[in-house]
């Protein structure tokens, strides 16, 4: 974030975070969605915060940001039959609501045990030949939506695992330039190894608060047992 802060000073851009997953996280001690003029959330129900259906939120420090993303939220109405200018229809289900301030009171505690979890698998994963860890910087706050790992025989490994009752993610195999919606873009393979590779070598492995150290070291052991 510090860079792109930089950057977009310096050719006047507005910065929208996208904070989709990240929910309580923090970047250099500060919570994100703060850097920016927007964050966005998202609280689709696999989320770190999810409701019970489709659900998000954009937070802002700007006062006239807010109104004018109200407005849009409403048709872009400003007051009861006042319009002005065409805006949408993104209004939240009430439903999704209730749900959402319910679940909120448990965020932080959900997030610990995320964290947890995370320093868990890291523990027993840490000098796994073939296996790389996810790495925490000094001043930031991992809320692990996902726990990816970086494996030199991946697809291998995550068949292994699927023999094994365990169930793993790719977060995501395909990277955004080679996304035949980007084609109009001109980008070919080739044009950014470290996301290709990327692509190639992550695997998401199970997580969510209510995972049990059993459960952990099962999955470790056999990541272990896999010839990587
Ligand atoms: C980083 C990131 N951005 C955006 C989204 C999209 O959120 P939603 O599915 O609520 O539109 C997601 C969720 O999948 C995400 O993880």
């Amino acid at each position: 974030m510090d860079e792109i802060m930089v950057l977009a000073q310096e050719y006047d851009l507005m910065v929208v975070e996208d904070c989709c997953q990240a929910h309580l996280a923090r970047w250099n001690h500060k919570r994100v969605g703060n850097f920016g003029a927007f964050g966005a959330f998202s609280f689709y129900p696999g989320k770190n915060l999810g409701a019970f259906g489709e659900a998000g939120a954009l937070i802002t420090n700007d006062k006239e940001w807010y109104e004018t993303a109200k407005m849009i939220r409403q048709h872009g109405e400003t007051e009861r039959y006042n319009h002005k200018m065409v805006g949408h229809n993104y209004r939240m289900a009430a439903m999704q609501g209730a749900v959402l301030a319910t679940k909120l009171k448990y965020l932080e505690e959900w997030t610990r045990k995320r964290q947890k979890n995370a320093r868990f698998y890291t523990e027993l994963l840490e000098n796994v030949e073939g296996i790389h860890t996810p790495t925490e910087l000094e001043g930031t706050d991992c809320v692990y939506h996902l726990y990816v790992i970086r494996a030199r025989d991946r697809d291998g490994l995550q068949r292994y695992l699927q023999k094994n009752g365990v169930a793993t993610g790719l977060h995501y195999p395909i990277p955004l330039h080679l996304q035949e919606a980007y084609t109009h873009l001109g980008y070919r393979k080739g044009d950014f190894p470290v996301a290709e590779k990327a692509a190639r070598s992550i695997l998401s492995l199970p997580m969510y608060p209510e995972l049990t150290e059993k459960q952990i070291r099962y999955v470790c052991d056999k990541i272990k047992a896999f010839k990587n």
